[in-house]
């Protein structure tokens, strides 16, 4: 050990001239980042690969993509273990994160929304088993309803069917899958896309690597994409 003692949890970011480490998201979301990263000029070509790696690196060896659980990404983001990724904003209302989110890159547009059985008579305080027990507690205590929230960690829709709950907060996409277990949407709980994030050192550090990265992708950007917030 050397050097300046090190405050647990403040990592130090990756150094200039290192490869910049982006965390992405396993899962469905990646067939939507691909294509936009190669539209901005960028290699996504290890985000196609099928393989069990957890850390990718670029043909040329300037980016390192990092392969993580979506819930997982912003957690990595905000200790500079990476210095960007890329982060639903369902995950990032769940749990605050001192992070930049400088763009909304506008693909894995789905909704956040209150579902429930077609037809159900609804208690005075209903159960409602979500993944997202933080922003499902804000929305029923900011309508000013009493409801008792029950965390789970997937298949939400079943809940309802084998009353766990009346109620759930879950992710709509196509709607289908709230179709095929009889739920209907009740109310939309926030609009989510996924978000550019970087560590707020490694931002101002290694601002000459992911400056240009962040208008790169900007430029990429479908015209009706805001950016971020
Ligand atoms: C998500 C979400 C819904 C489903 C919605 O689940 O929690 O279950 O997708 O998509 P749809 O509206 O297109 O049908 P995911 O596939 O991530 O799996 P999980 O249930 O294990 O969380």
């Amino acid at each position: 050990m050397s050097g300046e003692p090190r405050v647990w949890g403040d990592l130090p970011p990756n150094p200039p001239g290192e490869p910049l480490r982006i965390a992405v998201p396993k899962g469905r979301i990646l067939e939507a980042i691909a294509p936009l990263l190669e539209r901005a000029g960028v290699d996504a070509s290890p985000l196609r690969s099928t393989d069990r790696r957890l850390v990718r690196p670029t043909a040329d060896g300037s980016i390192h993509y990092v392969f993580l659980k979506p819930d997982d990404v912003p957690t990595y983001v905000e200790y500079g273990a990476v210095d960007a990724g890329l982060s639903g904003r369902d995950t990032l209302l769940e749990r605050r994160h001192d992070l930049y989110t400088p763009l909304d890159l506008g693909v894995g547009r789905c909704r956040l929304v209150v579902a429930g059985p077609r037809g159900a008579v609804r208690p005075d305080v209903p159960r409602v088993a979500t993944k997202y027990p933080n922003v499902a507690a804000k929305h029923f205590a900011a309508k000013g309803v009493q409801a008792e929230i029950i965390p789970v960690h997937g298949s939400v829709e079943l809940a309802p069917l084998v009353g766990l709950a009346d109620l759930i907060v879950d992710i709509v996409e196509t709607g289908s899958t709230l179709r095929e277990n009889n739920l209907d949407v009740i109310e939309t709980v926030a609009s989510v896309s996924t978000l550019f994030v970087a560590n707020r050192a490694a931002y101002k550090l290694r601002a000459g690597a992911i400056r240009p990265l962040v208008e790169k992708l900007r430029a990429a950007l479908p015209h009706d994409v805001s950016s971020g917030s």
